[in-house]
């Protein structure tokens, strides 16, 4: 597709400090825009200033949330470089996301040039200080006008902006986490494994009592006995045990997180034994009493690393590594980010340097 056609802002919107940076709440100057239309294919690639999108109110994506969405991040590196962390894998993803909820793929290098080409015009919207990063938001929805329930002939794919801060206000800290036995977020045969709207409609009522009773995300469990470990909010889960690390198996409830990958690399690169198995609840628990449990983390692109301090569950509250961050969970962090930031060297090649566009 080359060069996309750019159409630049004349009202550019005044940048926030560093500093004030919350998670996905100021949207940048520009987006892109291509369109789907079958018997057509994809067309129409832009850039165009951020705005409202016009839609019929009998839109299928709605009514009935055919739609999926993925999430990565642009890192400035202190020579002032803009780097992408595993860009490739993430529009690999979109497109298993876009296979399981019957949407049209996406050739991965088309995504990647809208990456490109977007944040390369941006450029001057990717945060400085340390743990900031620019949120990058590829999204594709159901356009088609009509209220039948089947997959769409019409779609929109549009990639927003975001300058991000830490995604928990506490920052790096150790979380309290629900292990939840009554809200369940997906089931085998079901959607959990696209990143699609309707899983994050699902964690809505399970995360606002896990709130409402004084913890910060709810853990998910398997939907079908409730025994088994799925996932922590909008993360993947993995606990240390003796001198095991544990992380449910990808076995269709849950994401094929990109930092869920990176860390399990990285631990299986530093020696450790690392186990992608089923894991109850009560294992943990259990665990946690006889003080065998070690660490416990979640990951995910948008907190990276989120240690957890008090795991809760049936009325019972444990406290893990004394509620501190963990040694490992702190190593992890610091490898993915020092990668991420450009400071340490890249073994796996996950990063990508943005070309910058100049004018
Ligand atoms: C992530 O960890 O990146 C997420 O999936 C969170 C996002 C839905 C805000």
């Amino acid at each position: 597709m080359g060069q996309f056609p750019i159409t630049r802002t004349t009202t550019p919107k005044q940048k926030p400090a560093d500093d004030a940076l919350a998670f996905g709440k100021v949207l940048t100057d520009h987006m892109f825009l291509m369109e789907y239309n079958e018997g057509k294919g994809w067309h129409s690639p832009r850039i165009v200033p951020y705005g409202p999108l016009s839609l019929d109110p009998a839109t299928s994506v709605l009514h009935y949330g055919q739609a999926i969405f993925d999430g990565l991040k642009a890192f400035r590196s202190e020579d002032g470089r803009i780097r992408l962390f595993r860009a490739d894998r993430h529009a690999e993803r979109f497109n298993r996301s876009a296979k399981i909820m019957c949407m049209p793929e996406l050739p991965v290098d088309i995504i990647r040039q809208s990456f490109d080409a977007l944040v390369g015009l941006e450029h001057d919207w990717v945060p400085r200080k340390p743990g900031t990063a620019l949120y990058i938001r590829p999204t594709i929805i159901a356009t088609d006008v009509m209220l039948g329930v089947h997959p769409a002939h019409s779609y929109l794919y549009f990639l927003i902006l975001s300058p991000v801060g830490t995604y928990y206000k506490e920052g790096v800290k150790p979380v309290r986490i629900l292990a939840s036995d009554s809200h369940v977020r997906a089931v085998k045969g079901g959607t959990g494994e696209a990143k699609t709207a309707a899983n994050y409609a699902a964690s809505l009522a399970g995360q606002r009592d896990a709130e409402a009773a004084g913890y910060t995300q709810v853990l998910y469990l398997d939907g079908v006995q409730r025994k088994y470990l799925d996932e922590v909010g909008t993360m993947n889960i993995m606990v240390r045990i003796g001198d095991e690390v544990i992380t449910p198996p990808l076995a269709g409830t849950i994401l094929d997180g990109v930092t869920r990958n990176s860390a399990l690399q990285l631990m299986r690169d530093w020696g450790l034994t690392v186990s992608e198995r089923p894991i109850t609840i009560d294992e943990v628990m259990q665990a946690g009493r006889d003080g065998t449990l070690r660490e416990m983390w979640g990951t995910g692109t948008a907190a990276v690393v989120s240690p957890v301090g008090t795991l809760g569950y049936k009325g019972e509250d444990i406290t893990i590594n004394g509620g501190q961050t963990g040694e490992l969970t702190q190593k992890l962090y610091d490898t993915i980010t020092g990668i991420q930031y450009g400071r340490s060297n890249d073994p796996h090649g996950w990063t990508s340097l943005v070309p910058v566009e100049r004018g």
